[in-house]
């Protein structure tokens, strides 16, 4: 490597977690590991945070740390701007900026692009200039570029999956150790998986986002957070998962997308994954995505969903990308591809087995009674399971066929007036 080899020089926005992982990992191949896959040098040359007072350990002394935009955005050395500091504004403010000023951006932010995608990709593709985001999905997992390259030649119907770890780890430590979710998510925050405000990882919107960017990458039409059906894991209980084990199912926080006919499904819940099935498998911060193509038929996907290194891995994989197409004259090669506009389809109208749990009086009659109201409203019941008893009332498990989620919904209103059901404690999709 001579030493008038290009430098290509990258700014970091964020040294959190991930701007962490990526600084490290950016140094420690720094050698001539970049040079050998690229053919040039990369340098981080400022770092953007919003305490530049704060003390950072183990940062070459030559990188500038600011608080200041400015900075950045006018320094004509910086071509490659890494976005790793969360959050809509200002990073798409930013983005935007970078992106005008004819800089590459790379980004994990899938808050961003779940909402601002299109405006986004839009500015990319006029300025001709690259806006790869491999991290904002599933961390190490490469599924974007999979997707958007590797899978291109298929009509892709459905994507399937754990692509959230905080509420991954959280479920497997209280199926596996008993613990319970408020010490379960401090360990995920410790162990930085979780999002500075880690409500959106347990409410499911964190998933959702990710759904959102899958489903319209895969079936080429816009997707946006707000066409995702969410429901998190706060309603689960230590009980929930005890039954579902004993009836042979994992509980697993999972994001389906699904191409039908009537119109796009793209949702996030609780499932019950039999234990035979690959998911029901895939424990603590790993995530795991299944996709199916015509051609291709089933493809699984599975990683490290979170973390410093396993989601820095994704990002310097971008900046390598980056880089190459920079050398090859090819920025801005892989855009937007949402061609079409298909409808979204309502909760109500999606098909799914269904796993009720029912505390009711524990007398004569009552079986009679719930089974009329499922028979009622054209729900086809599985298994009827009479568990404990809690607080003089039984527990029943009712697992039902496939039905559409708005009989289900009726079945329950109604339940909830009969005078010998106490509660419906709960209401999970099953796979299959
Ligand atoms: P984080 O640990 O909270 O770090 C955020 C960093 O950004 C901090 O260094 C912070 O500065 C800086 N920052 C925040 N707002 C800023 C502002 N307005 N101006 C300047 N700097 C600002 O976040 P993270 O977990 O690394 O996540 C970063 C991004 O990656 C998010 O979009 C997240 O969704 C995504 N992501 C995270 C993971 C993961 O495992 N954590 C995985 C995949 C994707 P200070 O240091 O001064 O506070
Ligand atoms: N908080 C996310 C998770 C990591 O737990 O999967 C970033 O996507």
């Amino acid at each position: 490597m001579s030493d008038n080899t290009k430098v290509h020089k990258i700014a970091l926005l964020g040294l959190g977690t991930v701007g962490t992982g990526v600084y490290k990992l950016v140094e420690e191949r720094q050698k001539d590991e970049f040079y050998f896959k690229t053919g040039t040098r990369l340098e981080i040359s400022k770092i953007l945070v919003r305490d530049a007072k704060k003390k950072r350990a183990n940062i070459l002394p030559q990188i500038t740390i600011t608080d200041q935009w400015s900075d950045i955005i006018n320094d004509p050395e910086i071509d490659i701007i890494v976005e790793v500091m969360g959050g809509i504004e200002p990073a798409r403010s930013y983005i935007l900026e970078a992106l005008n000023a004819g800089k590459n951006v790379v980004t994990a932010n899938k808050d961003l692009l779940a909402v601002h995608g299109k405006e986004l990709l839009d500015a990319a593709k006029e300025n001709k200039r690259d806006l790869l985001f491999e991290a904002s999905v599933a961390g190490a997992i490469p599924i974007i570029r999979p997707l958007k390259q590797c899978l291109a030649g298929n009509h892709i119907d459905e994507i399937m999956g754990i692509v959230n770890g905080t509420t991954n780890y959280i479920l497997t430590k209280m199926t596996a150790e008993g613990m319970d979710f408020a010490q379960a998510l401090a360990k995920a925050t410790e162990l930085g998986y979780a999002e500075a405000d880690p409500t959106s990882d347990i409410e499911g919107y964190d998933a959702a986002r990710k759904v959102a960017i899958l489903a319209s990458i895969a079936f080429h039409s816009r997707v946006v957070l707000d066409d995702v059906y969410v429901e998190g894991i706060t309603a689960i209980s230590a009980q929930d998962i005890r039954y579902a084990n004993e009836a042979g199912y994992a509980m697993k926080l999972i994001g389906v997308a699904k191409n039908t006919p009537s119109g796009i499904e793209a949702r996030v819940h609780p499932m019950l994954i039999p234990l035979s099935h690959p998911l029901a498998t895939v424990n603590d911060s790993f995530n795991a995505i299944f996709v199916h193509g015509d051609a291709a038929g089933e493809v699984m996907f599975y990683g490290k969903g979170a973390g410093e290194l396993p989601t820095a891995s994704a990002v310097v994989g971008d900046i390598i990308d980056v880089v190459r197409n920079i050398q090859y004259g090819s920025l801005g090669r892989i855009s937007c591809s949402c061609y079409k506009n298909l409808p979204i389809k309502s909760i109500d109208d999606i098909e799914s087995r269904y796993f009720i749990r029912v505390s009711c009086q524990d007398q004569t009659g009552v079986l009679g009674k719930i089974a009329t109201v499922f028979g009622d409203n054209e729900v086809s019941i599985s298994q009827f399971i009479q568990k404990d008893i809690v607080d003089g009332n039984a527990e029943l498990v009712i697992i039902t066929h496939k039905v559409f989620e708005r009989d289900i919904r009726k079945s329950v209103d109604a339940l909830n007036k009969l005078d010998v059901v106490h509660k419906v404690s709960s209401i999970i999709r099953v796979y299959g």
